[in-house]
């Protein structure tokens, strides 16, 4: 579960200029530290003409996009809907991931969606990987999280290695998924910090390896 949340003053300021304001914050903590890079690394879209995001649901992530243009895809028409409601500027696309190939955009996000949802099987999850880049102009980057819900999450990860290492100039990948038990909103987001600024403690030092995000930047094609 994840909120929105408001904070005011100084200490509202000051976060927002380290990149550090928690637009989101979950119950779990690993889920509010992919908030958190999220938000720091949605900067990247500044500049770039067409968002897309993947996986939209009902627009969460939609105020942290930078772009001139907004693009949603989902499969569910209800988030979809609640998400243009909210943000009526916004282009709305009623598709599967593997479906949209014939959509591009400069700057794609694909967030709590691929093997962190029920209804992906594996091939299905690669089709949508291999889609999400093809989505992305070249120049352009790409960010994605993947879970570990159904599939293996190391079988995954060496498939998005594989495209990612030679279509992008720079790619950071970072694993994470330890403290994904729900706590009270202070600790998670306390918690989230901490984890941000200390590597190891995002894997209780290897031992909770659940979910891996990457920035894929500058893509080359390839
Ligand atoms: C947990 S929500 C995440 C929503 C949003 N990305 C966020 O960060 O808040 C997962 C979303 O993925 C959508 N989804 C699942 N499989 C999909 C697919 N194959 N193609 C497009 N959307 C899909 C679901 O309908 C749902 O809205």
């Amino acid at each position: 579960m994840a909120r929105h949340i408001s904070i005011s003053g100084m200490a509202g300021v000051v976060l927002r200029r380290l990149r550090l304001f928690p637009y989101r914050v979950s119950l779990r903590p690993a889920k509010s530290l992919l908030w958190l890079w999220l938000s720091r690394d949605m900067r990247h879209s500044k500049g770039k003409a067409t968002g897309i995001d993947a996986g939209c649901g009902p627009m969460g992530n939609r105020p942290l996009f930078r772009t001139d243009h907004y693009v949603g895809i989902d499969t569910d028409a209800v988030r979809l809907r609640a998400g243009h409601t909210r943000y009526p500027e916004t282009t709305t696309v009623l598709s599967a991931i593997e479906d949209a190939t014939h959509i591009h955009g400069d700057f794609v996000v694909c967030v709590q969606v691929i093997n962190t949802t029920a209804g992906f099987d594996t091939a299905n999850e690669c089709l949508a990987i291999r889609s999400l880049v093809e989505m992305c102009n070249l120049g352009g980057c790409l960010v994605v999280n993947l879970g570990s819900r159904g599939s293996s999450l190391k079988e995954l990860e060496s498939f998005v290695d594989d495209i990612v290492y030679k279509q992008f100039m720079q790619v950071e990948k970072r694993r994470y998924g330890a403290f994904s038990t729900q706590m009270p909103r202070m600790a998670s987001w306390l918690l989230a910090y901490l984890m941000l600024v200390v590597p190891p403690l995002r894997t209780a030092f290897g031992q909770k390896h659940r979910n891996t995000y990457y920035l894929c930047r500058n893509k080359i094609g390839g």
